[in-house]
């Protein structure tokens, strides 16, 4: 680890406001913490889920977690094509996409 990183918290991102993030597997593990995050400095977040319920679980954990964060379920199976989703293609042009 070099002094740049080192000693780095999540308390050192930037202010998110005004950007529109997509998290994969967005409702559990690294996803979900990725949403929590980015909500809580102001981004507004596409929680990227394939299963609807697991999906929607998370939003409420979320709501919970972050009060003041603009969060909403965009339901994506990475199995399957984008182009065969009916919803996917205004979910990519909407948002700036990290990966890890
Ligand atoms: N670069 C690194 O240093 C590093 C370190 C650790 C992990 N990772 C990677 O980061 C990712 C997340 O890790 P994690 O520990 O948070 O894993 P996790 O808890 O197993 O979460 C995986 C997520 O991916 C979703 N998912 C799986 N298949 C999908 C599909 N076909 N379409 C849409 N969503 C799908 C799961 O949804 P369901 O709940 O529906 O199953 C779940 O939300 C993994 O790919 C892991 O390999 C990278």
């Amino acid at each position: 680890m070099d002094n740049q990183t080192a000693g780095w918290t999540t308390r050192d991102i930037p202010d998110q406001s005004g950007r529109t993030a997509l998290i994969t597997g967005g409702n559990s593990g690294l996803g979900y913490q990725a949403v929590l995050q980015l909500a809580r400095k102001g981004a507004r977040v596409l929680l990227a889920a394939r299963d609807r319920a697991r999906g929607t679980a998370a939003l409420e954990r979320l709501a919970a977690e972050a009060p003041a964060g603009n969060a909403e379920l965009a339901q994506l199976d990475l199995a399957t094509s984008p182009a065969s989703s009916a919803s996917a293609p205004r979910y990519w042009t909407a948002a700036r996409v990290w990966t890890c």
